[in-house]
Formats: C-alpha cells, sequence, structure tokens
C-alpha cells in the first residue's frame, strides 16, 4: 500500500482510539513457494495490509515458532502439515480463534480445529503418495513400484528421495503413516532398508518429487498433488497411491499467541478461508483438496475416496510426546546411517 495511505489508515486509527495498526502483517508459510506467493500477492491487491512472508517447511516453522515463543515475531502460520500445528497448539504456541468461516469447512478442517481447542483450522488435505520418472524406471527395465513394499527393491538403490522428518512435514507424514500402518517397530525396520535406497534426505517435503521430474533421481516420496503438479507441468512423473493404504495431511493455519499484529493476522485469516482466496491455489500449481465447502475441487486433484487411506490419527501423531519421542528415534535409528 502507499506509504500515504498507510500513514492516513494509521492516523484513522489512532483517532479511533486503536493502539495497533493492522497495515502489516508477519506470515511463515509451510506450502510451496509459488502458492504462498499467489495468496499474498491477492490478498495485498485487495486491501491496505502489507505482507512480510517466509516460506519454511513445517517443522522448521513448528522450531521458529517455539524458539521465538518468549518475543512472538510471527502473526500468522498458513499451510504445512497439520502434525506440527497440533504440537504448537498443544505447547499454547498458538491463540485460539473460533472465524466465522469455520461453518463454510469441510468436516475434516473443522475436526482439527476441535482437536487443538480452536487453536488451528484445517485449509487443504491431501494423501501421501510418490511420484516416479517414467523414462528413469523405462530405461532401467523396472516396473513402476505400486506398494510400499516395492521401495525396497534393491534395483532403486540411490534413487529415491525423501525428505528428513524434523524438518519436513511430509516425511513426518510418511513415518507417523508407516507407524499406523505397520507397527513402530517394523516401520523403523522398513526406513532403515529403505535408507539403503535413499540418496538424500532433503529439507522440504515436495523438493524429491522435483528431483525425480528433472531425472535427478528416480522417485520422490511426497503428497500425490506434489507429484500432480510435476506431471501436469509436463515431466513424465507417474503418480502412485500405495496399494497397502496411506496417509494423509490436513494442512492447517494458526494464528501466533502474542503476535505483533493480531488484527491483521485475523484478516487473512478470515479472506484465506474464502473460496475466492483457496480457489487461487490451482493456478499456482497447488492442486489439494480446498476446505472451504465452495471452493471448487481442482480436476487434477487425486481424490481421497479412490484412495486407499488410513484412520490417521491426528491427535496422536500431532501430539508433542508422540512427535517428539518419533523424531528423536527417526534421528538415532535412520538418519544417522547418512
Ligand atoms: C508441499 C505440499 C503441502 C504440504 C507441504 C509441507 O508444499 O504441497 O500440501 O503441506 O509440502 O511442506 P514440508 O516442507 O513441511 O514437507
Amino acid at each position: 500500500m502507499s506509504t500515504k495511505f498507510a500513514l492516513l489508515a494509521g492516523s484513522a486509527l489512532v483517532a479511533s482510539g486503536l493502539a495497533a495498526q493492522a497495515d502489516e502483517l508477519n506470515l511463515v508459510c509451510s506450502a510451496d513457494n509459488a502458492v504462498c506467493e499467489a495468496l499474498v500477492a491477492k490478498f495485498e491487491s485487495k486491501g491496505d495490509i502489507d505482507v512480510n512472508m517466509i516460506r519454511l517447511s513445517s517443522g522448521e516453522a513448528y522450531a521458529k515458532i517455539r524458539a521465538e515463543a518468549r518475543n512472538p515475531q510471527m502473526d500468522l502460520w498458513w499451510g504445512g502439515t497439520g502434525d506440527p500445528h497440533l504440537q504448537a497448539a498443544a505447547d499454547e504456541l498458538t491463540a485460539e480463534y473460533k472465524s466465522d468461516m469455520l461453518a463454510e469447512l469441510q468436516p475434516w478442517a473443522v475436526s482439527q480445529a476441535e482437536t487443538s481447542g480452536y487453536r488451528t483450522v484445517g485449509v487443504y488435505s491431501g494423501a501421501l503418495g510418490w511420484g516416479y520418472n517414467a523414462e528413469i524406471f523405462a530405461a532401467k527395465g523396472i516396473e513402476g513400484p505400486k506398494c510400499w513394499a516395492d521401495l525396497l527393491n534393491p534395483a532403486l538403490a540411490d534413487e529415491i528421495q525423501v525428505a528428513d522428518p524434523n524438518s519436513s512435514g511430509t516425511a513426518y507424514t510418511v513415518l507417523a503413516t508407516l507407524v499406523q500402518l505397520m507397527g513402530e517397530e517394523e516401520a523403523f525396520e522398513y526406513l532403515i532398508k529403505l535408507g539403503d535406497n535413499v540418496s538424500q534426505y532433503t529439507k522440504s517435503g515436495s523438493a524429491p518429487v522435483k528431483s525425480a521430474a528433472r531425472g535427478e533421481a528416480g522417485l520422490g516420496i511426497v503428497f500425490m498433488h506434489d507429484a500432480v503438479k510435476q506431471a501436469e507441468s509436463g515431466f513424465p512423473i507417474e503418480v502412485v497411491a500405495p496399494c497397502e493404504g496411506t496417509g494423509y495431511e490436513i494442512g492447517s493455519m494458526s494464528i501466533i499467541a502474542d503476535g505483533p499484529n493480531p488484527e491483521a493476522a485475523k484478516v487473512f485469516y478470515d479472506w484465506v478461508l474464502t473460496p475466492e482466496a483457496q480457489n487461487i491455489m490451482p493456478g499456482a500449481g497447488a492442486f489439494q483438496i480446498p476446505s472451504n465447502k465452495s471452493s471448487i475441487l481442482p480436476e487434477a486433484a487425486p481424490k481421497l475416496g479412490d484412495i486407499n487411506l488410513i484412520d490417521y490419527d491426528f491427535a496422536q501423531y500431532g501430539s508433542s510426546e508422540r512427535r517428539s519421542g518419533l523424531l528423536a528415534r527417526w534421528d538415532r535409528e535412520v538418519g544417522a546411517l547418512k
């Protein structure tokens, strides 16, 4: 917004006796950078609030908010997987807010709010799977993997990428999904074996399938919609929902407790839950399932009804104790081997 208008808006607020100036917003965005930027550009063009946005993976965003708890710098955290949002809620790092928009949301988005005591809310959803580079697999003469078990094929040595679950909510969803599918002991045995085929644990969740699209890796374990984005962009990526069943995310949004601009946070929060805002996402290559019942479901979005989904226990795997415990075990038994 123009400086002149900012000054006018500021003096209007002072004149009306309001101390806070609702003209700035510090936003942490944990979804893909392209969609973060598209949402911010539209929001800024509509009103008088300037957004300072940083993109951090879900686990990194949680760590930043936690580190700043005594002196919060951020106002709002949009996107990223729900588990660290739930952990932040349990730690009371985020503020309770019952938006009028709740009435317009899908049951899974409202249930995320209820689980957190209204400290977070669902903004989108999507299932976990992978994308593989069909040209690389054809050249190697290997069939495209359909099941989690197929990823242990020794012919895939160094062909797989997945993120580090400490930084990435996607990779934490992989970890929590495998624990729920197989039981904890078997899941860690599986992850240790999978490690033989993993060339790199990346920081961001969607990086692995971007590498597969460019032929730098054969396969990336990611949310299926992130694989769809690469296929839609013309890369030879095949999208797979694992045959044994898979987990999913409820991408979430939370207001930071005691942030510097609480009013601006609520303005963005309410707007970003509208169909107007959510319908921007597919144009930025984000093919998640939107949480507003009236938003358009992108044609390319993988349909949850067609996928063998586990009954993901968000309350348990988003709890501080469970998440911290699983991450510590992953560091000791899986991460340490690289
Ligand atoms: C991608 C997906 C989002 C997901 C996010 C998590 O951007 O499109 O649906 O919430 O990854 O990111 P992270 O880097 O934490 O795995």
